[in-house]
């Protein structure tokens, strides 16, 4: 039997896929600060450490003020172009493969950051990791469910001549008292658009929103979903449909989803056959990218070989790729687990 420490090796050397991360998030302080300088913004700190010391979070609110506040700074192509190159090298070394990452345009829109300054900055760093490691990736446009079925609607129009950059759709923000049903309409259209469906839902919101995550939205994925063990019927429903859960440790850490490490759900969710996989949503602020989540997990948990194996296995069936590219990655992750 492996020790934890050579499964934390095991588990940086692995390849990956990352199926939760919002860009947004990986705002490191130091690339803030040197955004906002460029852009003569001040930022309500005055100095990275400050910064950092502010990233004490109680819930999910608490987090977004912040995460607000820090997308900010961000106005030029150049700006989103840098941020998430700098999130693709990071991860890059990291031995992640492929990624699907999340953007938020209303964030931007709201700061009068046109859509197309936006998305031409993302996909140009996601094209050039492509060409330079073989990167692969998809871009979901999330939605902000705390604005109105109107601004979704609007935003949805804007991203409509940017299709053909766009793979999918998600649901993120405030989640309590914003329940999926009030964007059934969007997502109707986006389905008949021919965009993936993902949304947030079950990270704080109660099994009820997993629901309606699952009948009024249709999703083909759920993003967290901790809170679908406390209904048998839905663990089952979800079971039923095979979708993947995008869970994100050390974020439900943070955000005070999870009291202790000890006490995450991952580890139970594999157990009842959920498809469970490893995400680091908001990086920059909590604590970690993918090895760091996965090195979290081992330490605090009794996580096997081979539920490690099946986490990695699990993200590569869940992403939006032609099984003939799963099946390669695969191939890769096997070589790993088999040498
Ligand atoms: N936006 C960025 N991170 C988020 C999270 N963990 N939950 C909801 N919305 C988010
Ligand atoms: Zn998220």
């Amino acid at each position: 039997m492996r020790t934890k420490i050579e499964l934390i090796k095991l588990a940086e050397q692995m390849p990956k896929t990352e199926l939760h991360l919002h860009i947004e998030g990986t705002f490191e302080p130091e690339l803030m600060f040197k955004i906002a300088n460029r852009n003569q913004i001040q930022l309500p700190y005055q100095s990275i450490e400050e910064l950092k010391a502010a990233y004490q979070f109680n819930n999910l609110q608490d987090f977004l003020n912040i995460y607000y506040q820090g997308m900010a700074v961000l106005l030029t192509e150049n700006d989103f172009y840098d941020l998430t190159m700098a999130y693709l090298e990071k991860v890059h070394s990291q031995n992640v493969v492929h990624t699907e990452i999340f953007f938020d345009p209303q964030g931007h829109l709201e700061r009068d950051i046109p859509f197309d300054v936006q998305i031409n900055g993302i996909s140009k760093a996601l094209e050039d990791a492509k060409v330079k490691w073989g990167m692969s990736y998809r871009l979901i446009m999330s939605f902000l469910r705390h604005l109105s079925e109107e601004s979704a609607f609007a935003t949805l129009n804007l991203a409509k001549p940017f299709l053909d950059k766009i793979d999918a759709v998600g649901l993120d923000s405030s989640e309590l008292n914003h329940p999926p049903e009030k964007f059934a309409r969007v997502f109707q259209e986006c389905r008949e658009l021919g965009l993936k469906i993902t949304a947030h839902a079950g990270e704080e919101g109660p099994p009820e929103y997993i629901w309606q995550a699952l009948d009024c939205l249709e999703v083909d994925r759920i993003d967290h979903g901790n809170r679908a063990l406390e209904d048998t019927q839905l663990t089952a429903e979800i079971q039923k449909r095979k979708l993947t859960l995008t869970v994100c440790p050390l974020s439900n850490l943070k955000l005070c989803v999870v009291d202790t490490m000890e006490h995450h759900p991952i580890q139970k969710m594999l157990q009842v056959n959920l498809n469970a996989t490893v995400n680091s949503d908001d990086p920059a602020y909590f604590g970690g990218y993918m090895n760091e989540n996965y090195k979290a997990l081992i330490e605090d948990s009794n996580l096997t070989e081979t539920e490690l194996y099946q986490l990695a296995k699990n993200a590569f069936e869940g992403a939006w790729l032609p099984t003939s590219d799963k099946a390669l990655y695969i191939a890769e992750l096997d070589k790993i687990f088999h040498q």
